[in-house]
């Protein structure tokens, strides 16, 4: 076994483990990618300020989201098919997430159910809404996260309609995957990954296949969006489903200092500066960019979370400093559980708190509550003149 000191070591053996399906699928973008590539290189424009002789001992990562209490400032966030890159990944992500004391964000379009993580695990986690345009199976899917107990609403805004993804369409991206004679001969090569699965407790969408009716091919991610997702949800519909949740509403997916003042309009107890991990508009700043733009208007009034883009813990770092009350990481955990399972998503959330911790340290910095902008060194264009 190779020794993990990062979250690109994950990726490697992610990689070699995975169908070619499913690595693809996480690890692309929309169109050209460059929003994708940005959301990470924006973050090696920041530096950090190193500062020498203060006592480093006490040191804590510890803070809350939403008013939860989090061990570090992150979060698993929402990802499509987590169980398709390894058998029941949700609900390994999740046990793994709480083991650690981080929020587990479960998605509308997950392998295994609501259900099915709520009983295999005893914190509360978080559920990600798509609004779909069947209002009853909309208002069944909330009454099963409010059943489950779940502690947030994260309601995405920002896929409404699917960014085009090309290898998602050249691989003909399903969930089981349809048995053509390429991803066959690729499978062939993945055993660890095909024994896995042939025990696993669900192969489909856990939260649609059985519960809603309508949709031409139920394993086909692409299917599903179009035919089913509401395209128009409006700030008026996000509104009536804050009050039909009546608990924490978290927003994701704002990139707009306008959006985000219209988040805070509807009420939402924090917002994610997103742009989908580059697989919305391409196109799009990155989130880190975005995000100076958002505090400015908002941070003062609403929780900011960040996501996109953060591969480490100095990511994380600089986040927080700007500004952001919390942020997720979406591949960084994917690639630990196609890599290792439940094991490996536990090690990317160590490398990940290990980076934040020495960081923040040698940036002379004891607790997250004492981060601010001071310990960042921007580039004075960071943000851009834009017309
Ligand atoms: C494979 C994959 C599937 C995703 N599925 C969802 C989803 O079902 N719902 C959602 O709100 N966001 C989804 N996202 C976006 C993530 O929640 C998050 O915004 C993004 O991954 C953050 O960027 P990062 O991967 O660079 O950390 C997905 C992202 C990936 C990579």
């Amino acid at each position: 076994m190779p020794v993990i000191t990062n979250i690109d070591d994950l990726k490697r053996l992610y990689q070699r483990r995975v169908p070619r399906m499913f690595y693809d699928y996480a690890e692309s973008g929309s169109w050209t990618e460059q929003t994708f590539r940005e959301n990470t290189s924006d973050f090696e424009d920041i530096r950090l300020r190193q500062r020498v002789a203060v006592d480093m001992t006490g040191r804590s990562t510890a803070t809350q989201m939403v008013g939860q209490d989090v061990a570090m400032p992150v979060a698993l966030a929402p990802v499509g098919l987590t169980g398709m890159q390894c058998a029941d990944g949700e609900i390994k992500a999740a046990r793994a997430a709480e083991a650690f004391g981080v929020p587990f964000t479960l998605s509308t379009m997950s392998i295994n159910s609501i259900e099915e993580v709520a009983e295999a695990t005893s914190a509360p986690f978080w559920f990600q809404l798509y609004t779909m345009k069947d209002q009853d199976y909309l208002s069944r899917l909330i009454e099963r996260a409010r059943a489950a107990n779940c502690s947030a609403l994260v309601i995405t805004l920002d896929l409404q309609i699917l960014g085009q993804r090309h290898r998602d369409l050249k691989n003909g991206l399903s969930a089981p995957p349809k048995l053509t004679i390429p991803t066959m001969m690729n499978l062939a090569t993945k055993w660890r990954w095909g024994i896995g699965m042939l025990g696993a407790k669900r192969r489909d969408f856990g939260n649609i296949v059985g519960h809603v009716q309508g949709v031409s091919d139920p394993s086909s991610l692409m299917a599903w969006t179009g035919e089913q997702f509401d395209p128009s949800l409006d700030w008026d519909k996000i509104a009536k489903l804050k009050e039909q949740w009546g608990g924490k509403v978290i927003l994701k997916g704002i990139l707009d200092a306008d959006d985000a003042r219209m988040a805070l309009k509807v009420g939402a107890d924090a917002i994610v500066v997103s742009n989908h991990g580059g697989r919305q508009l391409d196109g799009a700043l990155s989130s880190i960019r975005a995000l100076p733009a958002i505090l400015d208007a908002v941070g003062d009034k609403v929780e900011v979370h960040l996501d996109s883009g953060i591969r480490s813990g100095q990511d994380v770092l600089k986040a927080v400093a700007m500004g952001a009350k919390g942020t997720y990481i979406g591949r960084a955990f994917t690639y630990g559980l196609g890599a290792m399972g439940q094991a490996g998503v536990t090690r990317a959330l160590e490398v990940i708190h290990k980076e934040l911790d020495v960081s923040m340290a040698l940036c002379g910095r004891r607790r997250i509550d004492e981060l601010d902008r001071d310990i960042l060194l921007v580039p004075e264009d960071f943000e851009g003149r834009w017309q």
